[in-house]
């Protein structure tokens, strides 16, 4: 199997991430069908210093011929604001990425990074949030009125809302998952009224999946208080924004969290959910794993390969036993001699080995 991967290094830690990714995808490479195109489409803050221009029309055309982007981070201290976020929202627009799918998972051995008691989190964290990522307020429609007042107008679209649901109710179907839990909040917003009655519609063709509406400020406090029952969520833009920041914080550190920004009928970009941290680029301290993840979702959302992803979900959890990154070496890993220390390299390494077993078995 052919592919063309654009990869997307970026500013600050994205190149030193991205490079344990390109370890892992050249693993998968040796011992499977698979074979690999990486094409590096230059974008961020470094390409702004170079050429005046954070995406670069070269870039984009090579991200729009792909089967799929990996992309690290943009952003830099010494660059104007918003030059690097244009660059992500053109990608986003302009490849139509409407599924933003950010999982969060506690793996069994990370438990003391939880934020939370261990008797609410014993039975593990493991959720899929599927945010809208085209419409509500996050469309731009509004502005200062006067002095007074200004409006940002939430606007919803029966394309928007229907192409968003029905991905998730796929996505529980194709793993064979129980739930669908839908966030509005349709109590207060005529726009979440029409949410939940789309929802229903299409939920109707999948009757065997049990359906559940839950307000967003309800849901806010269940993700607290029993995370463990919750597996797939469905929700708009803004409230996906607030509601998958407050998840991802429950496995303790930004570096372990991983993104899809998807168009099923298109080319899809996986990310960390992390920035450049350019309080830590260049010492190859960076956690790869929220990259290495991103690539697990990139076998699964764009090549439909479930069984390649959960190899390399269980080369993580497996080396995650005995290394730890500075951001998730925690005091009980400290006093844990079975538990090392390791740098970026040394992280992907170990996932590397991990997967070498994995696939050769
Ligand atoms: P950040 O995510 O870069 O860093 C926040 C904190 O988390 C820092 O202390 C950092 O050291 C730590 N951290 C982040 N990733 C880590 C990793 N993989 N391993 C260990 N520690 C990690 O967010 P911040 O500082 O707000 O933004 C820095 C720059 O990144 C800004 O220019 C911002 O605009 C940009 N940014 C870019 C994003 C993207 O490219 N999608 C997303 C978020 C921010
Ligand atoms: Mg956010």
């Amino acid at each position: 199997m052919k592919k063309k991967i654009a990869i997307v290094k970026g500013d600050g830690i994205g190149p030193e991430v991205i490079n344990e990714g390109i370890k892992i995808l050249e693993t998968i490479e040796q011992y499977s069908d698979y074979k690999f195109n990486f094409i590096e489409a230059p974008m961020g803050g470094n390409v702004w210093k170079k050429f005046g221009d954070s995406l670069p029309e070269s870039s984009f055309e090579i991200m729009k011929q792909s089967d799929a982007i990996l992309f690290g981070a943009v952003g830099l201290p010494d660059i104007p604001q918003g030059v690097a976020e244009k660059a992500i929202l053109r990608v986003r627009q302009d490849l139509d990425l409407y599924v933003n799918l950010r999982p969060v998972k506690l793996y069994p051995s990370l438990h003391d990074m939880c934020p939370l008691k261990t008797e609410i989190v014993e039975e593990g964290i493991d959720i899929s949030i599927f945010r809208e990522n085209t419409e509500s307020v996050y469309a731009q429609i509004g502005g200062i009125v006067n002095q007074e007042s200004a409006i940002n107008s939430m606007v919803y679209t029966r394309k928007g809302v229907s192409r968003i649901i029905e991905y998730a109710f796929n996505f529980v179907k194709k793993n064979k998952l129980e739930e669908l839990i839908s966030v509005d909040k349709a109590n207060i917003l005529t726009v979440s009224q029409f949410w939940r009655q789309i929802f229903q519609e299409i939920g109707s063709n999948y009757a065997q999946i049990k359906q559940i509406n839950y307000y967003v400020d309800a849901f806010c406090q269940w993700l607290i208080r029993d995370p463990s029952s919750i597996r797939t969520v469905v929700t708009e833009n803004m409230f996906g924004d607030i509601v998958s920041d407050e998840a991802a914080y429950l496995v303790g550190s930004l570096g372990m969290g991983a993104s899809g920004n998807i168009n099923p009928h298109g080319v899809s970009m996986y990310e960390p959910i992390h920035g450049s941290a350019p309080d830590i680029a260049g010492q190859e301290i960076a956690n790869p794993i929220g990259t290495i993840l991103s690539i697990k979702m990139m076998f699964e959302e764009s090549f439909q390969d479930v069984k390649m992803g959960k190899f390399i979900d269980k080369a993580v959890e497996d080396s995650l036993r005995s290394n730890r990154t500075s951001d998730i070496y925690s005091k009980y890993a400290q006093n844990n001699v079975n538990i090392k220390r390791v740098n970026c390299k040394e992280m992907g390494d170990a996932i590397v080995k991990r997967l070498e077993i994995l696939l050769k078995n």
